[in-house]
């Protein structure tokens, strides 16, 4: 499936159709959504958390709706694979 992820900071509006997970979120400090989603497989789980380990909206703060975004989509997926694990999906799937 071709995707598009379109992502506004201000007045700009950014695509990327070929790596949605290299787009640049902090234009401040050059982070992508593959930096952060990174650090949240690292074990952060709270906007300090991404900060402390990425620097991600600790200059102009612009991107910090956006950080969010990407945090929370990530907590979501890492806690679906695990309630994926837990229920025992995985081994159905693999039988
Ligand atoms: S764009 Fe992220 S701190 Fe400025």
């Amino acid at each position: 499936m071709f995707k598009i992820r379109i992502i506004r900071i201000n007045d700009a509006v950014f695509a990327d159709s070929a790596s949605p997970l290299n787009m640049i979120v902090c234009i401040c400090h050059g982070i992508n959504e593959k930096a952060l989603r990174s650090a949240v497989e690292s074990g952060a789980t709270t906007m300090s958390d991404l900060q402390a380990q990425t620097g991600v909206a600790t200059c102009c703060g612009k991107c910090a709706d956006c950080a969010k975004c990407v945090l929370s989509e990530a907590l979501n997926e890492l806690r679906n694979e695990v309630l994926s694990v837990v229920s025992g999906e995985r081994f159905l799937q693999a039988a």
